[in-house]
């Protein structure tokens, strides 16, 4: 079904005459523009994008199935004017975009409109991804595993963590990459217990865990992984957690279909990493959704209750963090298939010593 038609099903339910959608993914996942300023608006029968005079051609180009109408010209707001002409009496809008001042706004231009907060359909519908989307995502996961075998002779003793992670970056962008899916995550030695932590200039050592976690963008969708790879012979402890931290990874995977919970997911891995011993450094969910953001629906953390359905998209990537020894987090993006699920990474999770 395209994914206007699917919107309007949202919206029958939402019993709103139209709705305002302004999250720049949502405007790009329904409309098609790119741009950056923007609101789209949809009625039962009609589609809006409303933009000023910077982006009428780009508007006109990315969203053909939209009536491109122009806002920011003085004595004119072209927003009431349509929900006047089309005779909107409720209006929704995105209660977890729009803020408390924005909110106000609306308030007072469209002071007969019921404005209505409605829930993120559109984060509801864009959980479930066409074959388009799955093969920009496919074209950013091969874009972020291509440039990490590129680099991988880079990561030597006396690099810093800045230097490989500006590595990392460019061989993405080399590739195709318009832009990282997020900001790149390494670290390195003790450093690596921190589960986000940014690069520095501290210098690799021997016997150093190092954790990347990168993605790129592709066609606007991101890829995100993680790989942990240690420099010279790993010691009894590094490779006791990364096995187990490996087989979480494995079997959460291996167990993804349609059906499961997120939750449930989550169980496999923690339950292997706590029976093991080590349930306390792993504060964090499993995985999560991606797509055109980063971090998007389906949840796949511990009280998650968002059923796997073919076409989703999540990652698995259990951790384990020791503060002042090391850590370790290994990350796959998988889709969810009617059979059960597809992995868009084939980079090996072996313990990589280098
Ligand atoms: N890059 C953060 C994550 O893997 O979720
Ligand atoms: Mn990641
Ligand atoms: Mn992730």
């Amino acid at each position: 079904m395209h994914k206007l038609e699917r919107l309007r099903k949202e919206m029958l339910a939402l019993d709103v005459d139209a709705l305002l959608i302004s999250k720049p993914e949502n405007r790009f996942y329904i409309s098609g523009f790119r741009g950056s300023a923007g609101t789209v608006l949809i009625t039962a029968t009609q589609a809006y994008l409303l933009t000023d005079f910077r982006y009428i051609e780009q508007a006109t180009n990315e969203a053909p199935a939209f009536e491109i109408v122009r806002t920011g010209q003085p004595e004119k707001d072209a927003l009431k004017d349509l929900v006047t002409a089309q005779d909107i009496k409720r209006l929704g809008f995105e209660r977890d975009y729009v803020t408390y001042a924005g909110y106000e706004g609306l308030k007072k231009r469209l002071e007969e409109t019921q404005l209505v907060p409605v829930e993120d359909v559109v984060r509801k519908l864009r959980m479930v991804k066409d074959e388009t989307e799955i093969e920009h995502m496919q074209a950013a996961a091969n874009i972020a595993e291509a440039a990490f075998q590129e680099i991988l002779p880079l990561i030597q003793v006396g690099r810093s963590e800045a230097e490989i992670a500006l590595e990392l970056e460019i061989a993405m962008r080399r590739r195709g990459a318009e832009r990282l899916a997020f900001p790149i995550i390494a670290a390195s030695g003790p450093r690596s217990s921190l589960p986000h932590g940014a690069p520095t200039d501290r210098v690799l050592q021997p016997g150093d865990f190092l954790t990347l976690d990168f993605g790129a963008v592709s066609g606007g969708y991101c890829s995100d992984m993680t790989r942990t790879v240690v420099l010279g012979e790993p010691s009894a402890k590094q490779k006791e957690i990364y096995d187990i931290v490996l087989k979480a990874q494995l079997e959460a995977q291996a167990a993804i279909k349609p059906g499961l919970k997120g939750g449930d997911i989550d169980k496999i891995a923690r339950d292997i990493i706590a029976d093991a011993g080590y349930g306390e450094y792993f504060g964090h969910g499993l995985g999560h959704g991606v797509g055109l953001q980063v971090h998007e629906g389906p949840r796949a953390g511990r009280a998650s209750e968002d059923i796997l359905e073919p076409g989703m998209v999540v990652t698995i990537e259990p951790g384990i963090y020791i503060p002042d020894f090391g850590g370790v987090r290994i990350e796959d993006m998988v889709l969810v298939t009617d059979s059960g699920h597809k992995n868009f990474n084939h980079s090996s999770k072996e313990l990589l010593i280098l």
